[in-house]
């Protein structure tokens, strides 16, 4: 034998009974997003390396440490999308959505960021992102966490909502001062990387986990005091908004989000357990990115769901479409079956086959294992036995009635699906 080939650490393939899980989810996902007048964009997985500099931040740990970049045959460096907002807002500018117009999108897939891998933190990880562009208030800001609250109260995952605001860039300016002196005052505390972001992003010494660093970064200043009245009106209005929804949320003051583009609102759901990697879902008001990337300035804000957290919380799945009919056949009477199963589905039913060699027996425990509605069981070249399952009647039926035979009696048991 061959010698096998691994798979890359922290990538992972979706095996078909998590596939099953994830797209229930995504359907519920999917209507959703239908609900709340979202249109989906779907977003190349490469771009311009610069992109994501000028986007989430030069000194950020993703574009310093974790990006995928690589020169192409051309030598220019592309990297494999670290997240969506930046990419989003790159497509909307090229393809016109900001001109005067507002623009609810949503986008999911894959996103790559080279981290260490553990559990609730890959390599490759799935987002599912919500944006809005043109809708500078409050209001905008709790549909959208009512939008997540709702997603995570559907699907039985309890998580705290916590929300912060980082002001205007004046009322960062002032902050980053005033953070400045305090990190300057404790210079001789902080790590090699922390010193130097205190030069270039000090906001961002505010990420290190270090726990040699807990002491000064706990009493350092905090964004409020720094807040400007518009800032302050803001991020009250949004309160307000929240309490009228009925959105329970906890003020989380030091909450500052490891991405640069957010202004204003940020916001986090992090699980209830103690979790390593606890926060499920994360955004924020992003307002100065679409001039930044070269468009004009549009207000925006939007947040994207970890899939793979997401999904090892979930206590309650939505229904998933499942298998109307299963049918099982010897070999000899397989194109007959396969006439049926075609007959079944231009009825609007969902058919599986069974179209490998296998004893009765055995087709008969896969059959129970699909979950399928009804079973029927190719006998003859006279016609099928409906085996029924649960509620549905037994008997026989001749070839040329099966199709109908079997959609009305799955249609007296539950309607049949549009197609
Ligand atoms: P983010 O906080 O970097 O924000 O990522 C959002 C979510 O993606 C996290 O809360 C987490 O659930 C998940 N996530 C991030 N990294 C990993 C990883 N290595 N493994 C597994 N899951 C991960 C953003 O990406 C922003 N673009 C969100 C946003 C949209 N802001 C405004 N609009």
């Amino acid at each position: 034998m061959n010698r096998q080939i691994a798979g890359v650490r922290g990538v992972a393939a979706l095996l078909p009974a998590d596939c099953a899980r994830w797209a229930a989810v995504e359907d519920r996902l999917r209507a959703l997003m239908e609900a709340y007048g979202f249109r989906e964009i779907r977003l190349p997985i490469i771009e311009r390396t610069e992109l994501y500099g000028r986007a989430v931040g030069e000194v950020t740990d993703i574009v310093e440490k974790e990006m995928y970049t690589f020169l192409d045959r051309n030598g220019d460096s592309l990297s494999l999308r670290p997240e969506g907002t930046a990419g989003c807002v790159r497509a909307g500018i090229e393809a016109g959505l900001f001109h005067n117009q507002t623009q609810r999108l949503w986008y999911q897939g894959a996103m790559f960021r080279h981290e260490r891998p553990q559990k609730g933190r890959y390599r490759q990880f799935h987002q599912w992102g919500v944006e809005v562009y043109g809708m500078a208030g409050a209001a905008i800001e709790a549909e959208l966490i009512a939008l997540g609250a709702r997603i995570l109260r559907e699907l039985g995952v309890k998580a705290r909502l916590l929300v912060n605001s980082l002001g205007t860039p004046a009322c960062r300016e002032r902050y980053r001062d005033a953070l400045v002196e305090h990190l300057v005052a404790h210079r001789d505390r902080l790590d090699e990387d922390s010193v130097r972001r205190l030069e270039r992003n000090p906001l961002r010494v505010l990420d290190s986990k270090n726990p040699a660093m807990k002491d000064v970064l706990d009493a350092a200043p905090m964004i409020a005091d720094h807040w400007s009245a518009e800032s302050r009106e803001h991020f009250a209005s949004l309160k307000d908004h929240l309490s009228a929804l009925g959105v329970a949320f906890e003020v989380a003051p030091r909450l500052v989000r490891g991405l640069d583009y957010y202004t204003h609102t940020v916001f986090e759901w992090a699980a209830d357990e103690t979790l390593a990697q606890a926060t499920i879902a994360a955004g924020g008001r992003y307002d100065g990115l679409v001039a930044e990337l070269g468009g004009a300035a549009t207000t925006a804000v939007g947040f994207a769901i970890g899939m793979e957290r997401l999904m090892g919380l979930v206590t309650r799945l939505p229904q998933a479409a499942g298998l109307d009919v299963y049918v099982m056949t010897p070999a000899a009477l397989q194109g007959r079956a396969l006439g049926l199963a075609e007959a079944l589905r231009d009825r609007g039913v969902r058919v599986e086959t069974h179209l490998a060699a296998a004893s009765p027996k055995s087709q008969g425990k896969r059959a129970r294992e699909s979950g399928a509605r009804c079973i029927v069981e190719a006998v003859d070249e006279e016609g099928v036995a409906i085996l029924g399952t649960g509620a549905i009647e037994s008997g026989t039926v001749s070839w040329a009635q099966a199709a109908a035979r079997i959609s009305e009696i799955l249609g007296a048991e539950a309607k049949i699906h549009d197609q």
